[in-house]
């Protein structure tokens, strides 16, 4: 990948903070959270490098659990390795297509995990074949405890023998859970899957699914590469605003090789209106989410294909600074301005109107950190350029304003035109 040079430094300096503050939460026994002080020391030299090569960026993929349950196959999974291909999800960058609950059925006499043989008949190593044929990565899903969600066998007492399964059949990247784990301590546990699979000899993402039960924006970098904050996502719009606030109050955890993850995607799955999409989608971008897309990439619609495959915000999501943008602007009458610094310099700026009528919403460059100046401005939904924008810090009415819907988000890129 591309990165430049300014993007490079960033991510060094990244690795050697949370490679400090990775030590200190992971210690026998410590949850506790990393100090500000901490981060911002100089790194121990002992202190081992996180490795961002995983996810230098948010992963993106799909992921079978919001649309289909337990209702997966090899059929299905195979017709969405086609249809990412056939959409432009793959051009765009949605490369992993992960198999969640409900694909294993039972343990081997040996000890295997076993796929299900009518829903899965050619066998996991088969089916990750067809995957990686398409040029796409292949993931599955387990637990840490002894049974998934779902009741399905997990992966207690098996970390190694189910890694050394998962490196044979070609898997990139595994979802574990953490049902009827209850009394097991989070940091231990994901660490010690996380050697498992780095026994495996395999490159292999962990996306970590605790819930953030267990604080893991605290300690799961260098463990995971992605590690849910949040309980599970619903597809409708008071499930898509508790997440926003939830997950918002943990991006100094997110950067290059490791996320906060507010759950996978529900643009698609029909329980929201296009304007809700747009803002589910727009601030999963804005807080550098992973982008699991979760509903049929079989039969999408127009509007449904508009949200995930809008280019222009994908890229805010995947940009290479890392950052998770933040709340800036504050309106008591339900209207927020979020801002992510990208890494040429510019501003991604979302206006999200919660409210129930349309909301004016404006930004001066002060308040997202730019210099006084000319700035010019892309509307990311509209694909527009808006033109130069000239805020000169001296008088109220050089802002940069916008109307918004009821539940809508406008979102602008704002990049200082140097003269
Ligand atoms: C939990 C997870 C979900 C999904 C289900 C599967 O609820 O949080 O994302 O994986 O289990 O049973």
């Amino acid at each position: 990948m591309l990165i430049s040079r300014t993007a490079n430094r960033t991510w060094t300096a990244l690795i050697v903070m949370l490679a400090v503050a990775a030590a200190v939460a992971c210690g026998p026994g410590r949850t506790d959270k990393p100090s500000a002080t901490a981060a911002g020391q100089p790194a121990a030299s002992a202190a081992p490098a996180v490795d961002v090569s995983l996810a230098p960026v948010p992963p993106m993929g799909f992921n079978t659990w919001n649309k289909f349950g337990c209702n997966v196959d090899e059929k299905l999974i195979r017709e969405t390795a086609d249809a990412m291909v056939e959409t432009g999800m793959l051009d765009a960058g949605y490369r992993y297509l992960v198999i969640d609950d409900c694909w294993q059925v039972e343990r081997a006499a040996d000890g295997r995990i076993v796929a299900d043989p009518e829903r899965f008949p050619s066998g996991m190593k088969a089916l990750a074949d067809y995957v990686h044929g398409k040029g796409l990565l292949f993931g599955v899903y387990s637990d840490i405890g002894p049974q998934t969600c779902a009741g399905r066998p997990g992966a207690a007492g098996h970390f190694d023998l189910d890694a050394a399964s998962y490196a044979e059949w070609g898997v990139d990247y595994i979802k574990v859970d953490w049902c009827h784990c209850d009394d097991l301590h989070a940091p231990t546990e994901y660490a010690r899957f996380r050697d498992a699979l780095r026994a495996s000899g395999r490159p292999i993402v962990l996306s970590i699914c605790e819930w953030g039960r267990n604080d893991p924006w605290t300690w799961a970098r260098g463990v995971g590469q992605l590690w849910r904050t949040t309980a599970d996502i619903g597809d409708n719009w008071d499930s898509v605003v508790w997440i926003i606030g939830a997950n918002s109050r943990h991006a100094d955890a997110a950067g290059p090789g490791g996320w906060n993850d507010p759950d996978m995607l529900e643009v698609g799955n029909g329980g929201m209106t296009y304007d809700e999409y747009k803002t589910h989608f727009s601030l999963w971008a804005v807080m550098a989410a992973p982008l699991m897309a979760g509903n049929d990439l079989r039969a999408m619609t127009d509007e449904t294909r508009s949200i995930l495959l809008n280019k222009e915000v994908i890229a805010v999501d995947q940009d290479p600074l890392g950052a998770q943008g933040r709340v800036v602007i504050e309106r008591g009458y339900g209207g927020q301005v979020w801002m992510k610094p990208l890494a040429d310099g510019s501003k991604a700026v979302a206006f999200v109107n919660y409210s129930g009528g349309d909301l004016n919403l404006y930004v001066r460059w002060s308040q997202i950190g730019l210099p006084a100046g000319p700035a010019r401005i892309r509307d990311l939904w509209a694909h527009e350029d808006k033109g130069v924008h000239t805020d000169t810090g001296k008088h109220y009415n050089e802002r940069y304003e916008v109307k918004v819907p009821s539940h809508g988000t406008v979102l602008v890129r704002i990049s200082p035109v140097t003269p």
